[in-house]
């Protein structure tokens, strides 16, 4: 079976990040032909131009840990009505240099959970305004804004509410679809 390579970006630093959780319960949920792996953003320097001649070991892994998927997820806390300073700086990074942008045509999906009761629907809003921007291909529906709820997952990312299971695996199935009718179109080595 051809499996899909997924690289999936948790947008919060936190230890406790509930994003992570969801993450998790993605990675458990997700259709067999869909590989979900973490690529991380924590070890990124801010970005600025002058490393644009000679980017940082940190940053280089971070391009060549996505020119190694097919696809990329975002899995993002709102923060102040927005994204995350720290997810905004990996897609800085992900863009330069300039004319070696890694998220040129590639496939999409946004999602996140708050503890707010709007459930990150502005801060996707604003990620997909900057998706859109990097010509990043993105899964227009369907939208998935997410309250975190004590109940919902166990430590691991065990999904302990049917209504939430069926949210996720409805978002994975739609999400795996994309990335089979992108890839056709616009096929990634
Ligand atoms: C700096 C900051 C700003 C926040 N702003 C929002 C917000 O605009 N909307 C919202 O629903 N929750 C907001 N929250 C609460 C987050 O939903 C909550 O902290 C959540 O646990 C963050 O996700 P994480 O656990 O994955 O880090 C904010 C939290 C922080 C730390």
């Amino acid at each position: 079976m051809t499996a899909y390579r997924v690289g999936y970006f948790v947008g919060s630093l936190s230890s406790t990040s509930i994003n992570r959780t969801l993450a998790k319960a993605l990675v458990r949920l997700a259709p067999d032909d869909l590989e979900l792996k973490e690529i991380p953003i924590r070890d990124l320097p801010l970005y600025s131009p002058d490393y644009d001649a000679d980017f940082p070991a940190e940053a280089r892994a971070f391009k060549a840990a996505i020119a190694a998927v097919q696809a990329v997820l975002f899995v993002t806390p709102e923060y102040n009505r927005s994204i995350p300073g720290a997810l905004k700086n990996a897609i800085d990074w992900a863009t330069r240099p300039w004319g070696e942008n890694s998220f040129d045509h590639i496939p999409a999906a946004v999602i996140g959970m708050s503890t707010g009761p709007i459930g990150t629907a502005l801060a996707q809003q604003s990620l997909r305004g900057v998706l859109s921007f990097v010509n990043a291909r993105q899964m227009t529906a369907p939208e998935a804004y997410l309250r975190w709820t004590p109940d919902m997952f166990g430590d691991d990312g065990e999904v302990l509410l049917e209504s939430t299971e069926a949210v996720l695996r409805r978002f994975l199935a739609e999400f795996r679809e994309h990335v089979v009718r992108v890839l056709t179109v616009l096929p990634r080595s």
